[in-house]
């Protein structure tokens, strides 16, 4: 039972159980029924036991009758046998044994009695009636009867029997009425009790289509339209009731997604603000380091070293202030450039950079014959398959080998993305991202806490930007992480020239 219960909705348990009780109901309104009507008409045919015993009684009193079987009575000569309700059975026990054994027949609307064949059997259950008291009994010759014996005079017994056949066809008859209207009734009640149930459960449904259209609404980040609200909401009833508090629940989380938001904002435009803010001053702070530097004669070695530092830090708190900026630009959904973008030109030209940058590492690269277009922000895509390249270059050692590939992918295959895509690959042969470094690589300022990592002055923020970027344009960037080595995909909505 607890198994079939469990995961059946609400309304298949809801039918299930009034099916269930109706039929129970029915089973026992049809055998309450059964057996009273059952013992309404044994108590009437025990009345007329009694009655036909004291007619046959006189009927067996004329010595010309009983057991004339085989002469049929005629009307008005056998008064006593034309008042017997045919099938009344008449048996006479004298000194234990059967005398006479007749029963009442109708032979062509011709009242008679006939004899009856009495098996042994037949004869001994006679014989041990308990006077006075109806009881039932299968005699091998007429079925079942119920008899009941009386003391007649000279200490003589008379039985006399009437036919269960009535009886058990009228029960039965009974029975087959019931079963059938029972089969209707609970038919009905089935298709109706559905209908009900389902419409009752209306205003629950409601609630589950408000909750599923709320969670297919990206609650993560931005701005966020909730205006979603249970409809028709009576909360004199519990499903209003509950309609009502998840309508109040989502008012409330409206209201803070409300702040988040603001907040969020708030904070974007203190980062863009204060990165373009430092942008000046840190401009100033390199060119007067510059010409510092380049004024040192007579400065000793460990100063110019020192206004070294100072320059080249400032050009890395430079690249770092505009990373910045460019993250708060793209997170303001700020719109990019939309130029025709030669990918094929654009692999080919950062490949080479990459291979003047590390020639200690091996590059390869596959291109289709045609070449790859999309539509897009050139200067920013270069940025990104610039990092990743770099990626491959800094963040693995030398003698590590770099596929880069560019292929069109035919709309389908990649799956969730309709149309067709332009996939740009980066893959090495490296020592690959740390397992638990994988989940939140494209965080930012997030980095392998490795000494090759500090030693290069990474910030941990190109794979954000890359990602930030590849996203604006319509694009996905993933990681795929399979055995060694580490491989990016970018895919990107095809241009005009795919
Ligand atoms: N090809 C790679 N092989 C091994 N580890 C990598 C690879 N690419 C990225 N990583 C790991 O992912 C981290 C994050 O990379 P990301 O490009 O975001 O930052 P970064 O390279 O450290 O700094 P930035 O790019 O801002 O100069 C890296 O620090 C490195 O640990
Ligand atoms: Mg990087």
């Amino acid at each position: 039972m607890r198994d079939w219960l469990a995961g059946r909705t609400l309304r298949t348990r809801l039918i299930a159980g009034v099916f269930v009780l109706l039929a129970v109901s029915c089973t026992i309104i049809g055998f309450a029924t059964s057996i009273t009507l059952q013992g309404f008409l044994f108590g009437r045919l025990d009345e007329q036991l009694v009655q036909a015993g004291s007619r046959l009684d006189v009927s067996r009193e004329r010595p010309d009758r009983p057991g004339d079987s085989d002469r049929p009575s005629a009307p008005g000569r056998d008064p006593d046998v034309q008042g017997q309700t045919v099938g009344t059975l008449a048996v006479r026990v004298s000194d234990r044994s059967i005398e006479q054994a007749v029963v009442v027949r109708d032979t062509a609307g011709q009242i008679s009695l006939s004899k009856v064949a009495l098996t042994p059997a037949d004869r001994s259950t006679l014989l041990n009636l308990t006077p006075g008291q109806p009881t039932t009994v299968r005699l091998s010759s007429l079925g079942e009867y119920r008899l009941r014996a009386t003391g007649g005079p000279g200490g003589d017994t008379q039985v006399t029997g009437l036919s269960l056949q009535e009886i058990e066809s009228t029960v039965h008859r009974l029975e087959v009425t019931e079963l059938i209207v029972f089969a209707v009734a609970l038919l009905l009640t089935g298709l109706a009790g559905a209908g009900w149930v389902t419409l009752s459960l209306r205003p629950l449904r409601r609630v589950t289509m408000t909750a599923k259209q709320v969670t297919s609404l990206p609650l993560g980040s931005g701005e966020v339209d909730l205006r979603h609200r249970v409809p028709e909401t009576d909360p004199r009833t519990e499903v209003g009731q509950l309609g009502v508090a998840f309508n109040q629940m989502l008012g409330h989380v409206e209201t803070a997604l409300e702040e988040r938001e603001t907040s969020e904002v708030r904070l974007r435009r203190f980062v863009a603000d204060a990165s373009h803010e430092l942008r000046t001053p840190l401009a100033g702070i390199r060119s007067y380091a510059e010409l510092a530097r380049r004024s040192t004669e007579d400065v000793p070695d460990e100063v110019s070293h020192a206004l070294g530092r100072v320059e080249s830090e400032a050009v890395r708190m430079g690249r770092l202030v505009d990373d910045l900026l460019l993250l708060a630009r793209l997170d303001t959904g700020r719109p990019l450039e939309q130029e025709e973008v030669d990918l094929s030109r654009l692999v080919i030209e950062v490949t080479s950079d990459a291979r003047v940058a590390g020639p200690d590492h091996r590059w390869s690269l596959d291109l289709p014959d045609e070449p790859l277009v999309v539509r897009g922000d050139e200067h920013r895509l270069h940025q990104v398959v610039a990092n990743l390249l770099s990626n491959a270059r800094i963040h693995t050692p030398a003698g590590t080998s770099v596929v880069v590939r560019l292929s069109a992918d035919p709309a389908g295959q990649t799956g969730r993305q309709a149309g067709r895509r332009v996939i740009l690959s980066v893959r090495d042969d490296g020592p690959g991202i740390p397992a638990e470094l994988q989940a939140h690589v494209f965080e930012r300022f997030v980095r392998a806490d490795d000494s090759r990592s500090r030693v290069k002055g990474s910030t941990g923020l190109g794979l954000a930007i890359a990602q930030a970027v590849v996203k604006a344009h319509g694009g996905s960037l993933t990681l795929i992480s399979r055995g060694a080595g580490t491989e990016f995909r970018i895919s990107l909505p095809a241009g005009n020239g795919v």
